[in-house]
């Protein structure tokens, strides 16, 4: 599988330089405590449906809430315009918005950082539940606190 992840970047580098994708590699089991990750979403995304499966995959219990108003729950949330994508998570006190890797996610939660969650705005090809014939974009996770300030989180930028 990673020998193939190689072949085809040496394919798409001939054109454009792209990303290396490492966010679908395996990653940590969870802490039992760690594990329940409830999601937002409007009935109409199915690149949410992929993000979910993308979660199961490495080892989070998802409840799948489908709703109307997505914008009420980015509202409550503190999810402002410039962080917000299809979806809006919760796990443990921390806000996931968008098609953030699962590796990301566990890290936050293993290390307990101090911030409201993390982010990856607006909806990237290449991230999980956006792939689209083995494209990679790059991409950045952010990291957002309460006061709105943002960090990267992790960058998927390989140059
Ligand atoms: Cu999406
Ligand atoms: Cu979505």
């Amino acid at each position: 599988m990673k020998r193939f992840m190689w072949v085809a970047l040496i394919i798409h580098s001939m054109s454009v330089s792209y990303a290396q994708s490492t966010w679908n590699e395996k990653t940590e089991s969870l802490d039992k405590g760690d594990r329940d990750i409830v999601v937002y979403r409007s009935s109409t995304c199915g690149c949410c449906a992929k993000w979910l499966t993308h979660l199961s995959t490495h080892g989070f219990n998802v409840t799948d809430y489908i709703i109307d108003d997505v914008q009420g729950i980015k509202d409550q949330y503190g999810v402002t315009s410039s962080l917000a994508s299809c979806h809006t998570a919760i796990i443990n006190g921390y806000v996931v918005e968008g098609h953030v890797p699962a590796g990301d996610i566990k890290t936050m939660l293993k290390n307990q950082y101090n911030i409201k969650g993390l982010a990856v705005p607006g909806m990237v090809v290449g991230t999980p539940g956006m792939e689209m014939r083995g494209q990679v974009e790059p991409f950045r996770v952010l990291a957002f606190d309460a006061s709105g300030q943002l960090k990267v989180y992790k960058s998927y930028i390989k140059y």
